[in-house]
């Protein structure tokens, strides 16, 4: 698809991976509208970048994302990308049973429940434009698991699964459903703050690049770096894969 002169939507957009895709895409001369909770994370991102709208949402709050979805419609109604990117990550241990997952955060209500509910929002908006695109952000996690962060990935193997329908289910409308399939990123806020760079790891620019090139060629599971073989693996690799990264949990 063409990657200028598009309205796009970031959940998340703030910071990190969100972020970079939010310069790559005013770089290339699109409107820019971010999202997030945090006022003075959004008000950071304005700073670094002055082209970009944000606006204050908690995507976990089925008000809050009816309330930007109306929001949406009446500031920027020429709208034509949702890009579902807003995630968080935790570390449960099921041998405590449910105490882990007691905290207050939810991972699949803001990994899952989230992009399913605003995915099926937007698709009447979206449809009235030309040309548009749905991009869920999962992870290579969504096809190996990492056993600390046992929720996540679950909730990452259950995008992979819901943008594959969704695209068949959208094949007949202008809407173009991309999957992004990043590896470890080093540089972003989703473990707190950045971790040291890996062999295995890449940087959120890397990601958003590999996201632009890829939407323009119409590539819909766009993986990256190490991901890239987990996406095409055998069940046996994907089973040695399992073993490598869960070795020392
Ligand atoms: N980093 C990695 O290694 C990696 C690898 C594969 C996939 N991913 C995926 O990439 C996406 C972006 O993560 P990242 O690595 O860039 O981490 P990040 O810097 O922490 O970005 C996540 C963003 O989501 C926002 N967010 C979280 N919960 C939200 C909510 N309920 N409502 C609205 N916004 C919310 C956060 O802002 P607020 O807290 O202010 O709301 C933050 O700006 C996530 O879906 C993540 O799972 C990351």
């Amino acid at each position: 698809m063409k990657m200028e002169d598009n309205t796009i939507l970031i959940t998340g957009g703030a910071t990190g991976i969100g972020f970079a895709l939010a310069e790559s895409f005013v770089k290339l001369g699109n409107t820019v509208v971010v999202c997030g909770r945090r006022a003075d994370k959004l008000d950071a991102a304005k700073k670094r970048l002055p082209a970009l709208t944000v606006k204050q949402c908690d995507v976990s709050d089925e008000a809050d994302r009816k309330a930007l979805y109306a929001w949406v419609g009446e500031n920027f109604k020429d709208l034509n990308v949702l890009v579902n990117n807003a995630g968080i990550q935790r570390r449960v241990d099921l041998t405590k049973g449910g105490e882990d997952l007691a905290r207050k955060e939810d991972e699949i209500d803001i990994n899952f429940k989230a992009q399913v509910h605003l995915a099926a929002m937007f698709v009447p908006m979206l449809s009235k434009q030309k040309q548009a695109a749905i991009v869920n952000v999962s992870s290579g996690l969504g096809f190996v698991p990492l056993t600390m962060f046992p929720i996540y990935s679950a909730t990452k193997a259950a995008i992979h699964s819901f943008t594959k329908s969704l695209r068949h289910q959208l094949r007949g409308t202008s809407i173009k459903v991309f999957e992004v399939i990043p590896p470890t990123v080093h540089d972003t806020e989703l473990k707190g703050k950045p971790i040291e760079k890996a062999d295995w790891s890449v940087s959120s620019s890397e990601v958003a690049e590999s996201v632009v090139k890829g939407m323009e060629a119409d590539e819909y599971e766009i993986a990256i770096g190490a991901s890239k073989r987990w996406v095409s693996s055998s069940k046996l690799e994907l089973d040695q894969a399992f073993s490598n990264i869960n070795q020392r949990d």
